[in-house]
């Protein structure tokens, strides 16, 4: 998680009276998780942020589970699922479990109408294509090709999008998204080893406090389900704000490779954290250099992880056949490995271009219908010469 952040003006202590040019009173909100006891930050309104008007009937978004147990090596092409123009309707989960959903989206217009807020999840948005901006309740945050954006639930945001043509990979986490506790010293600062520093991490520098009154659609997802919510005023109306709950982005173009001679392991290349999965970045780096290494991954059974690779960009020196926005799913207790002649055809070679995220889940993952719907049904069989 990043460090302290603050825009706007806030008054000189918590919890005092901070007082507008007209005489009245800004109203403050501590947005705190985990009850009081994790990251917070404490907002200054010009409205109070509890006047709701009505709320529309709730309705279910909870994805349809196809395959429950899965036991079966996976492939799904990300890039089928059809562009939708609504930011909302276009997140198609799937695969799930407790601690995560996974969902890929092709959103083509940007949200004017309505506000969104996950108050069940911090979202990671992966953005595979496209550039645009997150308009939220603590600033703007411009993104572009590469970007992990990263929004902690109970962000109210909407999504400007520059074009229509846009891909991105949506992780939702059910507990807080971190950085790997061995990358940070004792006071959260990301040490040396870590492969990216405070630096490369972005974090909101505009506040558009915008002074409006009327009617205003939230929709807040909470358990599987859409509560829209309508609000007298703009939810952006915050006057200054601090604390460590906030979106922030990291380019995966940041992340800065850690080689060796032989093959170096899956961890090295993590990014965040959270409970029971961790989400890693494979980017373009120099390959082992022992003169016997093998650069090419070895076989190996996840005993106790499900692993989900979503191939971005590159040459996929392991897989043959492997298309930009593909996923793969590798579950626990199945043996998976470089593809026939991948082992052969690494030998020797100075670098690879790929570009991956993945995350590794330690319970089993669930296979949504929509997923069936885009899969390529014999991968399971593609390590057969
Ligand atoms: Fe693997």
């Amino acid at each position: 998680m990043p460090h302290y952040h603050k825009l706007g003006k806030v008054p000189s202590k918590r919890h005092i009276v901070f007082k507008k040019p007209d005489g009245g009173i800004y109203a403050e909100q501590v947005v705190s998780t985990e009850g009081f006891s994790d990251l917070y930050s404490i907002t200054y309104h010009l409205y109070p942020p509890t006047r709701v008007l009505k709320i529309d009937k709730s309705y279910s978004v909870a994805p349809e589970i196809a395959i429950g147990d899965n036991m079966q090596n996976r492939s799904f092409k990300g890039f089928s699922v059809k562009p939708e123009e609504d930011y909302l309707k276009s997140r198609v989960a799937v695969l799930v479990n407790d601690d995560v959903h996974l969902s890929l989206a092709a959103p083509k217009k940007s949200m004017t109408g309505y506000f969104f807020k996950n108050s069940s999840a911090d979202e990671m948005i992966f953005i595979h294509k496209g550039s645009g901006t997150l308009k939220t309740m603590y600033g703007n945050l411009p993104f572009s090709y590469g970007d992990h954006v990263m929004v902690p639930r109970g962000t109210i945001y909407q999504i400007e999008f520059d074009t229509e043509d846009n891909r991105l990979f949506i992780m939702e986490s059910f507990s807080p998204i971190r950085f790997p506790k061995r990358y940070m010293n004792k006071a959260g600062q990301l040490l040396e080893h870590s492969p990216f520093y405070e630096r490369d991490i972005r974090k909101p520098e505009e506040l558009e406090t915008i002074d409006e009154q009327g009617d205003f659609l939230i929709y807040i997802k909470r358990d599987g389900k859409i509560y829209p919510y309508h609000y007298a005023s703009h939810p952006f109306d915050l006057i200054g704000w601090d604390g460590y709950h906030f979106p922030y982005a990291l380019s995966i173009h940041d992340f800065e490779p850690i080689t060796g001679r032989i093959h170096q392991p899956p961890p090295v290349h993590q990014t965040f954290e959270g409970r029971n999965y961790v989400t890693c970045a494979f980017v373009p780096r120099l390959y082992d250099y022992h003169p016997e290494s093998i650069p090419a991954p070895y076989h190996h059974s996840n005993v106790d992880s499900d692993e989900v690779l979503y191939y971005v960009d590159g040459d996929f020196m392991s897989r043959n056949n492997i298309d930009k926005g593909q996923i793969t799913l590798h579950p626990i207790g199945i043996a998976h490995g470089p593809h026939p002649g991948a082992i052969e055809r690494s030998i020797g070679k100075k670098e690879t271009q790929e570009l991956a995220v993945m995350v590794d889940t330690f319970k089993p993952l669930k296979i949504t219908k929509a997923a069936l719907g885009i899969e390529d049904a014999d991968y399971y069989k593609s390590w057969m010469e």
